[in-house]
């Protein structure tokens, strides 16, 4: 897979060089390009924003130099994400759907957005996803970004090394949060480790896990159980 991403700030970025998305740019399974936004200014101050019209608080970022670097990377078969807390909710089926993509474009704005036209005009070009972290707001896209590119890249195969650990995990297959795990030592600070764990009962073990499951969604996520 192919990532560029579009910031002021590239180095935002620079972890991406570390952990299993570093090994999987090592060995050539994810593509991953950095560009500066300001690289496509043409006057001193690099200038990216303006006032917006209708007045308002804020900065809104010009659309010139967006349409520059976008017409320099976009290819045809691009998805173009935009972090935005405008957009639809980012999630594990989103993530499962994006991971099926050739190449990924992220677009990240700062200070109120950008202007609406770099989105409207793109979208007759390729297909546009305004995608939001969570009920929040950021200073930017960077951090959603980033987000996103971890929570897709994992998904690619190779990227993890165990695809088993992609299948029991909060809001994969059932759609229940994750069950505790423990490890060794089977005593830390007087608190055990759940003794049916170390019975060696796998059928028990997976009635208990499952049990777990439930109880922690009841109690954090609700709304899950109701889907
Ligand atoms: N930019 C600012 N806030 C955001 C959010 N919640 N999700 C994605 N991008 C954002």
């Amino acid at each position: 897979m192919r990532v560029d991403i579009v910031t002021i700030f590239p180095a935002f970025f620079d972890v991406l060089d570390v952990s299993l998305i570093g090994k999987a740019r090592d060995r050539g399974i994810l593509e991953l390009n950095v560009h500066d936004l300001r690289d496509w200014t043409h006057d001193r101050h690099r200038t990216v924003d303006d006032t917006p019209y209708g007045g308002g608080a804020g900065m809104v970022m010009k659309p010139e130099p967006w349409g520059e670097v976008l017409d320099e990377i976009l290819t045809d078969d691009a998805v173009l994400i935009v972090p935005s807390p405008a957009g639809e909710r980012f999630s594990q089926p989103l993530a499962r759907e994006l991971a099926e993509e050739q190449h990924l474009v992220f677009a990240c704005g700062r200070y109120e957005g950008i202007d609406q036209r770099v989105v409207d005009y793109y979208s007759g070009r390729v297909r546009v996803r305004l995608v939001s972290l969570g009920d929040y707001v950021l200073n930017g896209g960077e951090v959603a970004a980033m987000a996103v590119i971890e929570a897709v890249s994992r998904l690619i195969p190779g990227v993890v090394g165990n695809p088993d650990s992609l299948v029991e995990e909060s809001h994969e297959g059932d759609g229940l949060l994750e069950y505790p795990s423990y490890t060794k030592p089977a005593f830390w600070r007087d608190l055990a480790v759940p003794e049916i764990l170390l019975s060696g009962n796998h059928a028990a073990i997976a009635a208990w896990r499952h049990d777990q499951q439930l109880e922690r969604t009841r109690a954090h996520r609700p709304d899950l159980l109701a889907e």
